[in-house]
C-alpha cells in the first residue's frame, strides 16, 4: 500500500527529529513552545486591547462631540463665531487626541474650525449625520494614521452639525509599547527557559552519557564498569538495574570462563588419552601382532619347503598369501592409528609417509613440502598438525573430487604454518553443519594450542585450509 503525502511528511519529520540529540530536542521544545505561546498571547492581546481601546475612543469621541454640540448652540444662534471657534480650540486643547473640530450650518457651510490655514477639501462632506440620528461615525485613513470622524446634529440638526476628528495614534503607540513589553517578557522567559532546559539536559544527559560509555564497555566484554546513581528517580533506577545486570553478566562470564578452562582441560585430556591409546595399540600391532604374523609366514614357508605332501604344500601357500594380506592390513591399521614414524622420526617423515600412502590409495597427485628446520616441534604440535593434515586429506578424498592437492608445512619465527590446498569442487559453508566433526575437530585442535584454522573456498575453485599454531621462538631454527 502506498503511503499518503501526509504520512510521508510525518515519517520525514520523525526521521529529522530522531536524528538530533536529546539536548537539541529539549532546547527546541522550549524555544518553539515559548515562542508559540508568547506570539499567540501577544496577537490575541493586541487584538482585544485594540478593539477595546477603539470602542472607548469612539464613545469618548461621541461624548466630546455631543458636549461640543450642546455648548455650541447658543454661539451659533447669536452668530458669535469668535466664541464658537474659541469653544472648538478649547475642546481640542482639553483632549489631546482631538486633531480637529469644526461646526457646519444646516446647509453644510463651515461656521468655525480649528484648522490654521485652509480647510481640507472634501472633509466637510465626508461624514454626514441625519438630524434624527444620535451621531454618525466614520473611520478613515488621513495619511498620518486612522482618524475617527464623529458627527453630531446640533439642536436636532436645525442649527447645524458638530464634527470632531479623533486620532488613533495614541492607541497605536500604547499598543506598540504593550507589544514591545510582551516581546521583552518573551525574551526574558525564553532565556530563563533555556537556562532551565540546559540544566535539565545536563541532569538527564550526564547519567545517560555515563550509561552509554558503560554499555559500550560491556559490549566489548568488559563487565567491570559501574554507573553512579545520580538521583532517586527513574534514571537512578535505570543505573541500579544496569549495575545489577553487569554484576550478573560478570558472574556469568566468570562461570563461562571457568567452564571453558575445564572443557579445554578435559578435551586436552581426552585427546592425549586417545593418542596414547592409539599409540599403544599401534605399537602392539606393529611389535607383537605383526611379528607373530611374520613368524607365521616364515613357518608356512618352511612347511612349504620341507613338506612332501603336495596338497599340504598348496594349502601352506594359500595360508601364506592370506597371512601376507592380514599382515599388510595390520600394518595399515597400525599406521592409521598412529604411525610409529611420527614418534620415532618426527613430523616431516610422518607427513611424507602419510602423503605417500594416501596418494597410492586415492590415485590423486599430491605435492608436499615440509620445511621445519632441524629441531623437532613440541610433541602436541606435531600430533595436532599430523591429525589435521590427515583429516584434510581424508576430506579431499571423500568430498572434493580433486585432481591434485598440495600440502605445505613451514616453520616461521614464532609459529608453524600448514596449508592444504585442493583444486576440487569447493566448499559450501552450509556443509559445515554442526553434526560434522572433521572440520570442527581440526579447528578445535588448532585452538587448543592457541592457534587458528581458516578455510578459503568458493564453489568450483577448490578449498584451501590455513593452519597457524604458535611455537616458542628458537634461534637458528627458522628455515
Ligand atoms: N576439501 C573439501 N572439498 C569439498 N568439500 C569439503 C572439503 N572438506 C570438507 N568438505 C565439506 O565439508 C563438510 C564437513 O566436513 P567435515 O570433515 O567436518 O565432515 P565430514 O567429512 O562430512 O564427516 P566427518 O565428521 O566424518 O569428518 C563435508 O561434508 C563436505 O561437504
Ligand atoms: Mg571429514
Amino acid at each position: 500500500m502506498t503511503k499518503s503525502y501526509g504520512e510521508n511528511l510525518l515519517a520525514r519529520i520523525w526521521i529529522v527529529i530522531g536524528a538530533v540529540s536529546v539536548r537539541v530536542k529539549i532546547m527546541g521544545i522550549v524555544i518553539i513552545g515559548t515562542l508559540m505561546l508568547s506570539v499567540t498571547l501577544a496577537l490575541q492581546m493586541r487584538a482585544s486591547v485594540t478593539r477595546l481601546m477603539n470602542q472607548q475612543l469612539e464613545s469618548r469621541g461621541i461624548s466630546i462631540t455631543r458636549d461640543l454640540a450642546a455648548r455650541a448652540t447658543d454661539e451659533i444662534l447669536v452668530n458669535d463665531f469668535y466664541d464658537l471657534r474659541q469653544l472648538l480650540v478649547e475642546t481640542q486643547a482639553n483632549n489631546p487626541d482631538v486633531i480637529y473640530a469644526f461646526v457646519l450650518d444646516p446647509n453644510g457651510n463651515i461656521l468655525a474650525h480649528t484648522f490654521g490655514e485652509g480647510f481640507p477639501v472634501g472633509l466637510a462632506s465626508a461624514n454626514w449625520v441625519e438630524p434624527t440620528q444620535h451621531h454618525h461615525t466614520l473611520l478613515f485613513d488621513s495619511g498620518q494614521g486612522l482618524v475617527w470622524d464623529i458627527a453630531v446634529p446640533i439642536f436636532n440638526g436645525r442649527v447645524g452639525t458638530a464634527r470632531i476628528g479623533l486620532s488613533e495614534a495614541a492607541i497605536a503607540k500604547n499598543i506598540f509599547i504593550l507589544t514591545s513589553q510582551v516581546l521583552l517578557t518573551t525574551i526574558f522567559v525564553l532565556v530563563i527557559g533555556l537556562i532551565a532546559a540546559a540544566f535539565l539536559v545536563y541532569l538527564v544527559s550526564r547519567p545517560i552519557t555515563e550509561l552509554v560509555a558503560a554499555t559500550r564497555a560491556v559490549a566489548q566484554g568488559d563487565f567491570t564498569p559501574r554507573v553512579r546513581r545520580w538521583a532517586d528517580d527513574e534514571i537512578g533506577e535505570l543505573a541500579d538495574a544496569f549495575n545489577a545486570m553487569t554484576s550478573e553478566l560478570a558472574r556469568s562470564d566468570e562461570i563461562r570462563r571457568e567452564r571453558e578452562v575445564l572443557r579445554r582441560q578435559l578435551l586436552e585430556g581426552v585427546i592425549a588419552a586417545q593418542e596414547d591409546e592409539r599409540r599403544r595399540i599401534s605399537r602392539e600391532l606393529h611389535d607383537s601382532t605383526a611379528q607373530n604374523l611374520t613368524s607365521l609366514m616364515v613357518g608356512l614357508k618352511n612347511m612349504d619347503t620341507i613338506c612332501d605332501n603336495a596338497q599340504v604344500r598348496v594349502q601352506a601357500q594359500d595360508l601364506r598369501a592370506i597371512t601376507g594380506q592380514v599382515l599388510e592390513d595390520v600394518h595399515n591399521i597400525a599406521f592409521q592409528l598412529r604411525p610409529t614414524v611420527l614418534d620415532d622420526l618426527g613430523l616431516p617423515a610422518a607427513i611424507e609417509r602419510l602423503v605417500h600412502e594416501w596418494q597410492k590409495r586415492c590415485q590423486i597427485s599430491v605435492d608436499s613440502v615440509v620445511h621445519l628446520g632441524g629441531k623437532r616441534l613440541p610433541e602436541n604440535v606435531e600430533t595436532a598438525l599430523y591429525r589435521i593434515i590427515q583429516e584434510a586429506l581424508t576430506n579431499v578424498s571423500r568430498h572434493a573430487h580433486a585432481r591434485s592437492v598440495s600440502v605445505l608445512v613451514e616453520r616461521r619465527t614464532n609459529e608453524v604454518v600448514a596449508v592444504v590446498e585442493d583444486n576440487g569442487k569447493g566448499l559450501d559453508p552450509a556443509d559445515l553443519a554442526v553434526d560434522r566433526l572433521g572440520v570442527a575437530g581440526m579447528r578445535e585442535r588448532a585452538e587448543l594450542l592457541s592457534g587458528k584454522m581458516t578455510i578459503e573456498s568458493a564453489p568450483g575453485s577448490g578449498t584451501s585450509l590455513f593452519i597457524q599454531i604458535p611455537i616458542p621462538y628458537t634461534e637458528g631454527e627458522n628455515a
